[in-house]
């Protein structure tokens, strides 16, 4: 919403100046609007990693990172977490409100009716070697199923994005799932619509068909809620990633088959398989002392993975939940004093009275815990970041989505202070040094 306060700049020992209006969003830090300064004062302005600039306009998910607040169109993330569940949660993301009975009904059953994969597409899975890393199946086979619907690919069209957003987030999990079976060699198990969108991945994650597979109920709420809690962060790189591939007017398959291979990444989405393996590589409490050691001598570029954040300079939301449920799980599975868990609870004690990490303002992520619940839930390592692939899909989805219904949507194209060489002429081979 635009102000009427401004900002109003000078070129120093010039006549030229630009007054700059003001914009005020419903809760945050309001901003300066500078589309007009660049013809006004002929000057660019300059954000390497954007850490200083509002991409968008945005009415999905809200985050104050100083007090450590996150939530979904006005509604907090803890009481989303307790009260909800992930498909409920979808609706509200992509539709601006918490559904009523009926509309909850008819939502869930338009996504559960979207789960199967083109059979075509399971031919996919036999290009791959058997150790590709899920992430990268999962960039190729959500990539392609804009070869497989084309129905839905009419971007400007309100009911083929709705029926393109229900396949994205029925198909993923299916897609992930059968990822990790292709992987060890398993048959692939179809998707059942009369389970819940958790319990449906939890059963064609585990199930074989050589037995009957139980799910049990704690760890499918479990499930349910590692996808709530990473199901939308306003504009993380992967999120902004998915915007920028779809202001060119690219398809959403596409679009989101970008956010994956954005989301990939060891600074984002791998964080939690990271963390898992520095936690092993520490192997045990009396070596923390050492390890941050390495990590605060800055010339090693050693992290602490699971710690930091672009936003949150407090506590993330996300990760006192999830340590939460990292006990509960660990408890219902019989797993007691599980030495990863100490581990991490330690290495965080010590890093959050640590100088440095309280200097920086470092406090744990939402990965510095998932890693520990996922591997107690029996996915491998590699699986996690497809994981949060799969919760993150309706996230993706939603703000592609609120891009596209923009009247003001333009392509993205950032602009650059260019450091290269001057105009130079061409050097013949036999002339050059
Ligand atoms: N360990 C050690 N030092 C750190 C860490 C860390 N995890 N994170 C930041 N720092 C240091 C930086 O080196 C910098 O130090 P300096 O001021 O002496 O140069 C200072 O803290 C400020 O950090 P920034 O570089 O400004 O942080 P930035 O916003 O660029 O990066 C990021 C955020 C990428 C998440 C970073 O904290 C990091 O790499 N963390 C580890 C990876 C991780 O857990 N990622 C998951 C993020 S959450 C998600 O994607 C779901």
């Amino acid at each position: 919403m635009s102000d009427k306060r401004t900002v109003t700049i000078t070129l120093d020992g010039t006549n030229k100046k630009s007054v700059i209006p003001l914009m005020s969003g419903t809760a945050g830090a309001d901003v300066f609007d500078i589309r007009k300064v660049y013809g006004e004062l002929g000057l660019f302005t300059f954000d390497p990693g954007y850490g200083a600039t509002a991409s968008c306009e945005s009415k999905i998910t809200y985050i104050d990172g100083d007090v450590g607040v996150l939530e979904y169109r006005g509604y907090p993330i803890e009481q989303l977490a307790e009260k909800s569940n992930f498909l409920e949660v979808c609706y509200l993301l992509l539709n601006g409100d918490l559904p009523n009975a009926e509309q909850g009904k008819d939502f869930e059953m338009g996504v559960m009716r979207h789960t199967m994969l083109h059979e075509q597409l399971r031919t996919f899975y036999n290009g791959f070697r058997r150790d590709a890393h899920p992430m990268a199946v999962m960039c190729g086979v959500v990539g392609a199923l804009s070869a497989f619907y084309h129905d839905s690919l009419d971007i400007h069209d309100a009911e083929s994005r709705r029926i393109s957003a229900f396949r994205l987030i029925a198909k993923v999990p299916t897609i992930a799932a059968w990822a990790y079976k292709y992987s060890v060699g398993q048959p692939f198990v179809y998707p059942r619509n009369d389970l819940t969108y958790a319990e449906n991945f939890l059963h064609m994650f585990h199930a074989v068909p050589a037995e009957e597979y139980k799910i049990n109920p704690v760890l499918s709420k479990a499930m349910d809620l590692i996808m709530i809690l990473h199901a939308d962060h306003e504009q993380n790189a992967s999120t902004s990633t998915v915007r920028l591939a779809g202001s060119t007017g690219a398809n959403p398959f596409a679009c989101i088959a970008a956010g994956i291979a954005s989301l990939w990444g060891p600074a984002h989405g791998g964080a939690n398989e990271a963390v898992l393996k520095m936690l092993t590589d520490i192997g045990h409490v009396r070596n923390i002392p050492d390890f941050l050691e390495d990590v605060k001598d800055r010339g090693n570029h050693a992290k602490l993975m699971g710690f930091g954040h672009r936003v949150y300079k407090n506590y993330d939301p996300r990760a006192k939940i999830i340590q939460k449920a990292c006990h509960d799980v660990l408890r219902e599975l019989g797993i007691k004093g599980d030495p990863l868990l100490d581990l991490a609870i330690e290495l965080e004690k010590i890093a959050l009275s640590d100088k440095y990490f309280i200097d920086r303002k470092l406090y744990p992520n939402v990965d510095f815990y998932s890693g520990i619940i996922l591997k107690a839930m029996g996915f491998p390592t590699s699986m996690f970041t497809a994981l949060f692939a799969v919760s993150r899909t309706v996230g993706w989805v939603a703000q592609w989505k609120e891009m596209i219904e923009d009247p003001d949507q333009r392509i993205g194209r950032p602009r650059q202070i260019y450091t290269g060489p001057a105009t130079r002429p061409y050097v013949d081979t036999d002339k050059r040094g």
